[in-house]
């Protein structure tokens, strides 16, 4: 089998990586790809969201499966793009189609989704330009600190935290008067303020039955103790320890088969992951935020610890037999550490050369800005996250040790992690 697989992080070189172990995979491409996946298939420059020329390419090397890494091409409608196409309609797409990736597109759909199907989630609710001064009341009966959250995609910055009332309502009317994040906040959702730990729970689904893949936890703040600005991940730990029987229970209970049930009563066919953003409040689940995807820098943990055949996996979504499928879990823990460019998230120079990748054998690494040098051919960043470096141990300190001391090996100017990744899970 071909596969199309469209991305370029780090997810989608942890991806490519398990796609490439299966004997059922022929050839494997990856759009537009990064320096690590060119080594496990062919890397197609292509935009993800022009599917015209995706379109030419998945017929030009006869795909005959397409899996989609990050949200964009998702909520743009890449799934409905191939399903309303001749030539393309029988070609699986590993991603929902449009209604279903409004889970993550919309946050105000996936609230009032919540709320049809009575999924625990923090008190709510959305305004637009019309209601502002509703929105304005409305922060007048929480209590600090408040959340406010753009509805649609903004690249991870549409969530904004304020710790007074004044501060809320100056944001607020910011946001929506003055289209803070474009179209994003044509409306805004402002919610109660939960306190808990957070933890990534993954399940594969084809709209009927699903499957859970190991959990996570991702760290997404630049410094130390989880201080300073957001990121798109410093790292990320699975499993999670406080992710026991019982928890897991509620989970499934209260967030996954009311969601799954959810979808298929309203006639929306999910085929893909669903990304469960999730906090315990005092042992009881609520949702943040769903994804339509996996996340990065969590599937560059979650992945080295599924033991599936993973082409086998998505053909089973394929042809609606998840049902069939076991998933097997490796018991070791996974911990993945970012290397980021100095200056990230703020401004980053690039071009700048990476080596000592080959003197480690004992943890994985999965690019994400990464290239080769046009004239040399060289290893250089190319993004603000560079690598992540994934290594498996018996307990979590065995797998950070180990993998602290082989980031050691590897070297580009301005080489940047953080120390102290699954601090808060001792
Ligand atoms: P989201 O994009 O919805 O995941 O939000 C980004 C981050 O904001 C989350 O990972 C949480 O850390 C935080 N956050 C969002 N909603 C809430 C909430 N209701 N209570 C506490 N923290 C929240
Ligand atoms: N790690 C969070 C995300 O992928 O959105």
């Amino acid at each position: 089998m071909n596969i199309l697989l469209l991305g370029s992080g780090g997810r989608e070189h942890a991806l490519a990586w398990k796609l490439s172990q299966s004997p059922l995979l022929s050839n494997l491409f990856i759009a537009p790809g990064n320096a690590g996946t060119s080594s496990l298939g062919s890397n197609l420059s292509l935009t993800l969201t022009d599917f015209g020329s995706i379109r030419l390419a998945v017929i030009k090397h006869r795909i005959d499966m397409v899996v989609v890494g990050p949200e964009d091409p998702l909520v743009n409608g890449i799934h409905d793009f191939f399903l309303a196409d001749h030539a393309l309609r029988h070609i699986p797409v590993i991603g929902p189609v449009k209604q279903g990736a409004m889970l993550e597109g919309s946050k105000d759909f996936a609230k009032q989704f919540m709320n049809r199907h009575g999924i625990p989630t923090a008190r709510h609710r959305t305004f637009d330009k019309l209601t502002i001064k509703h929105g304005v009341d409305f922060l007048h009966t929480l209590n600090p600190p408040f959340v406010l959250k753009a509805d649609g995609l903004a690249s991870g910055k549409g969530v904004i935290i304020c710790e007074t009332c004044d501060d809320a309502v100056r944001e607020f009317t910011h946001m929506i008067q003055d289209s803070r994040f474009g179209a994003a906040t044509n409306k805004v959702v402002i919610e109660e303020f939960l306190s808990g730990t957070e933890l990534s729970v993954f399940i594969l689904t084809d709209g009927v039955s699903y499957r859970l893949i190991p959990e996570a936890k991702d760290y997404k703040k630049i410094g130390a103790g989880d201080t300073g600005l957001n990121t798109g991940g410093m790292g990320s730990i699975s499993p999670v320890p406080f992710a026991d029987e019982i928890f897991m229970q509620k989970v499934e209970q209260r967030v996954i088969i009311p969601t799954i049930q959810g979808l298929f009563t309203e006639g929306i066919e999910y085929t893909g992951f669903i990304f469960f953003g999730l906090i315990n409040v005092n042992g009881d689940p609520f949702v943040i935020e769903y994804n339509c995807r996996l996340g990065d820098p969590e599937t560059e943990s979650v992945i080295p610890r599924l033991k599936n055949d993973l082409v086998q996996l998505f053909m089973a979504v394929a042809g609606k037999s998840l049902h069939k499928e076991t998933i097997s879990v490796d018991p070791l823990f996974a911990a993945s550490v970012m290397l980021v460019s100095a200056g990230y998230p703020g401004a980053y120079e690039k071009g700048k050369y990476i080596t000592g990748e080959e003197k480690i054998s004992d943890s994985m690494i999965f690019h994400a800005g990464t290239g080769l040098d046009h004239v040399n051919g060289r290893l250089v960043t190319t993004g603000g996250r560079v690598m992540a470096v994934t290594t498996m141990g018996v307990t979590m300190q065995e797998a950070l040790a180990k993998g602290y001391q082989n980031i050691e090996k590897i070297n580009f100017e301005g080489k940047t992690f953080r120390n102290d990744i699954g601090f808060d899970l001792s």
